[in-house]
């Protein structure tokens, strides 16, 4: 018996792969179908796929044309499976002229013309687009709108419809965008949905009016400045139909996402100290600092994830300790914050003025996990033990900072199609300590 093998990932599945699959079953006798899952797809940077695995696999399952169907899950596996199934030939599309004549050496491999016109990118880029909004205008906000807009071109189904800021370097560095306005009620009318980075305490007023328009909300952490107004806010997403989204990149990297997975499931113990710290040095002599993001503001959330999704968010005690800008009674120039849960202790440290190790380590009864700075970016990340033997090192792809997939989620959320955010609980406490950071600190 001639058995042939064949991967991809076929999501919403098209006659293309239909073709594909037809002509490898002619090769020979026995056709096995390598459907990618989830989480290779991620890594190897397809973050787009609209189809979960299983119904990715009931599709193929359905043409009625796989004898066998297996799941391919990492790098390399395609020559364990050409050994473990005693594979005869290899087949792939031509689009992948070359890139597997390595397994030349396990059985032959045949490319098979690709169909013309039809993928499933353009059946995903086909598909009604989200026209996403973007709002803001202080100096920090600058970078991240222009990544964003740089990031969302990665992703389909989403465009950028225009952009409202009364800052003029942003308006001039995306002005190729379709609407650049100060008007917000004229971004509103051209987007589906909004990416809010303006300053905190305008972020109440920005998501109200998106929101009373019937517009999904993806706003940069903390989502407002008083608990109170979060919940009405929430409240009025659910009574609208809106998705209202807390941003924080790092929430949605891979490597972030990996690491906390592996914290809750005990192997480095009871978590007994999450220690997180972030900081960036800003030029004062050309920051307005009326204009700009205090450090608990800018690195807050951030530096509150990890403690939160590790902890949970009842912890017994907190307190705030801040060095604060000479000319201002609200930006900080370092705050530390310290928790006491009842079985464990929290601490973070974040700052625009003050410069540290931007490390997080999270320390168990067994062991440690270190993830080196810049932390918040990170696609490394050590799990530590007293015999250094048993250490273990994870790597994986980092697109985008975490912006790309946050971008993926947010669409994703809007569609319907899956609801993996920030939980409310988490974002709920962020902005309950952002607040109580305004009344109840003590000064350095
Ligand atoms: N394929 C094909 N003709 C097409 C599209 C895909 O022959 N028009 C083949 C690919 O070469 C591969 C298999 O179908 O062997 C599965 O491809 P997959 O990557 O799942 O499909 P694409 O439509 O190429 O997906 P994408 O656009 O996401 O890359």
């Amino acid at each position: 018996m001639k058995k042939v093998i064949t991967y991809g990932t076929y999501d919403l599945l098209h006659f293309g792969h239909i073709r594909l699959l037809e002509r490898a079953k002619a090769l020979g006798d026995y056709l096995i179908v390598g459907v990618t899952s989830d989480g290779f797809d991620r890594v190897r940077g397809k973050i787009n796929v609209q189809q979960t695995l299983m119904e990715r696999i009931e599709a193929v399952k359905a043409t009625g044309i796989a004898d066998q169907i297996v799941i391919e899950e990492y790098e390399g596996q395609k020559i364990d499976d050409i050994k473990r199934y005693n594979v005869d030939i290899f087949t792939v599309g031509s689009d992948w002229i070359g890139k597997f004549d390595y397994l030349n050496e396990y059985c032959k491999v045949v490319y098979l013309d690709r169909t013309q016109g039809i993928s499933s990118s353009e059946l995903r880029a086909d598909k009604r687009k989200e026209r996403i909004g973007l709002v803001g205008g202080s100096l920090n906000a600058m970078a991240m709108l222009e990544k964003f807009e740089k990031e969302s071109h990665y992703v389909n189904g989403v465009e950028i419809s225009g952009i409202c800021t009364y800052n003029k370097d942003i308006a001039i560095n995306l002005k190729n965008l379709p609407c650049v306005t100060e008007q917000y009620e004229e971004l509103l009318s051209v987007s589906d949905a909004l990416y809010i980075i303006s300053q905190p305490e305008n972020h109440y007023e920005h998501i109200k009016k998106a929101l009373e328009h019937g517009k999904h909300v993806l706003c940069e952490s903390p989502i407002t400045t008083e608990v109170s107004q979060l919940q009405e806010l929430w409240d009025l997403a659910e009574r609208n139909h809106c998705i209202l989204m807390d941003g924080v990149k790092t929430a949605y990297s891979i490597a972030y996402n990996r690491m906390l997975v592996l914290a809750k499931s005990g192997r480095i113990g009871e978590i007994v100290s999450v220690d997180a710290t972030c900081t960036s040095l800003l030029d004062f002599a050309k920051f307005d600092i009326t204009k700009c993001w205090n450090s608990i503001s800018a690195w807050g959330p951030t530096a509150m994830l990890p403690i939160f999704q590790l902890l949970g968010t009842k912890y017994d005690s907190c307190s705030i300790v801040s060095k604060m800008h000479s000319e201002s009674d609200n930006f900080d120039l370092f705050t530390k914050i310290a928790f006491e849960y009842p079985t464990a202790v929290a601490s973070l440290k974040v700052a625009q003025g003050v410069k540290s190790e931007g490390e997080l380590v999270i320390s168990g009864t067994k062991g440690y996990i270190y993830i080196p700075a810049p932390w918040w970016k990170t696609d490394y990340f050590e799990l530590r033990y007293e015999n250094p033997a048993e250490n273990k090192r994870y790597f994986y792809q980092l697109e985008g900072e975490g912006i790309r997939n946050e971008i993926v989620s947010f669409v994703k959320a809007i569609q319907g199609i899956e609801f993996s955010y920030i939980g409310k609980d988490v974002s709920k406490e962020i902005v309950h300590l952002t607040e109580r950071f305004k009344n109840n600190r003590h000064r350095l």
